[in-house]
């Protein structure tokens, strides 16, 4: 394992792929949202692996004045961020960030919310203290999910027992036509410098115990027509449009999950192991995915479908360059390298 590690990075510094740097799942060359920060030290934590943050934008609810009296490390963090180049809004609410002066035009590829909280309002248990936490939660994912770029994924790290794992945040983010792409154990060893904060009352500043909690990452469902997703605007021209005859159609980002639906079934449910027949079945996958794109553009299929292939291309890369990063993530805890 070590030595096919070693490989890889030696390709990778030949090829100039090491230029990204990683932050467990984010990586220098991600556009990245973070909202509902604290004291702002996940974001630098961040900004400290990257050696930069012009790729960050980090978000309080707080004003400036408050997060700066409510938290006594809020200051330095923010001058980290601001040092390295992060854009820094206040008094952003994550249940109305896609109508933000600063955000309506912008969209990611990492959307961050760690341990979403309305504010202790009472018993944890309280059904109607739940469902206040619930629905920032869903305001948060109908606002998410009309600010990600292709391929770009919202994630929420949550405790994963007692009345938390009530809050459903799966289906929550259904409603919002977000899937669920995968849930991995929180380890907050992983950003040096985070401190995980209570966020409101007279302890603040203080940490809440973590106990057990995960990283839920979700990625958009949408299928084929963008009126799907009723919470967003889409004014702006979509990024793949073709024109069949007199009418528009429209197969755009997000659709590349459901045309080659099968293709993605298959990445998820062989992954670790091998297929002898894997050029046979991803030509066959490939062939059902333009099956289905004559079905949505009968007149003109070719210019869709080559521009949806292009998008599974990008997409493959990405993913291999997370796979080849966790597995070199994977050597380093092993053998210490
Ligand atoms: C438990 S604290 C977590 C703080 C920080 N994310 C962390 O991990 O330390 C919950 C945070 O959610 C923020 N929050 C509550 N309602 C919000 C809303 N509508 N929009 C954005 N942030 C909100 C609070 O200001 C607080 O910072």
């Amino acid at each position: 394992m070590a030595e096919i590690a070693w490989k890889y990075e030696q390709k990778m510094l030949i090829n100039g792929w090491n230029q990204a740097k990683w932050a467990k799942h984010y990586s220098s060359d991600h556009q990245i949202l973070l909202v509902g920060e604290g004291d702002f030290s996940f974001s630098a934590s961040l900004a400290r692996v990257f050696g930069s943050a012009d790729n960050i934008v980090a978000t309080s609810l707080d004003s400036y004045d408050l997060v700066i009296k409510k938290y006594k490390m809020a200051q330095a963090n923010l001058q980290i961020l601001y040092n390295y180049g992060a854009q820094l809004l206040h008094e952003v609410d994550a249940t109305r960030m896609k109508l933000h002066t600063d955000l309506h035009l912008r969209k990611f590829d990492r959307i961050i919310y760690n341990f979403p909280h309305a504010g202790f309002l009472g018993n944890e248990n309280d059904q109607r203290v739940i469902n206040k936490h619930r629905n920032l939660v869903r305001g948060f994912f109908e606002n998410a999910s009309c600010m990600l770029r292709p391929g770009g994924e919202v994630h929420v790290t949550h405790k994963t027992t007692g009345p938390f794992v009530t809050w459903n945040i799966e289906d929550l983010a259904s409603k919002s036509s977000l899937a669920l792409l995968g849930c991995v154990e929180f380890n907050i060893t992983d950003y040096p410098g985070y401190n995980n904060k209570r966020g409101d009352g007279s302890r603040s500043d203080h940490p809440f115990p973590l106990g057990k909690c995960s990283t839920y990452k979700f990625i958009s469902s949408l299928t084929s027509k963008k009126s799907n997703n009723p919470h967003c605007n889409y004014q702006q021209s979509p990024r793949i449009l073709s024109n069949s005859g007199n009418r528009v159609m429209y197969l755009s980002s997000g659709d590349c999950f459901t045309i080659f639906k099968e293709y993605f079934d298959e990445a998820v449910s062989m992954f670790g192991e091998t297929d002898d027949h894997l050029s046979y079945s991803v030509r066959s996958m490939l062939g059902m995915g333009f099956e289905r794109v004559k079905m949505v553009n009968h007149v003109n299929p070719l210019n869709d479908y080559v521009n949806l292939l292009k998008e599974l291309r990008y997409m493959s890369k990405r993913r291999t360059a997370y796979l080849q990063n966790h597995l070199l993530e994977l050597d380093h805890h092993r053998y210490g390298l």
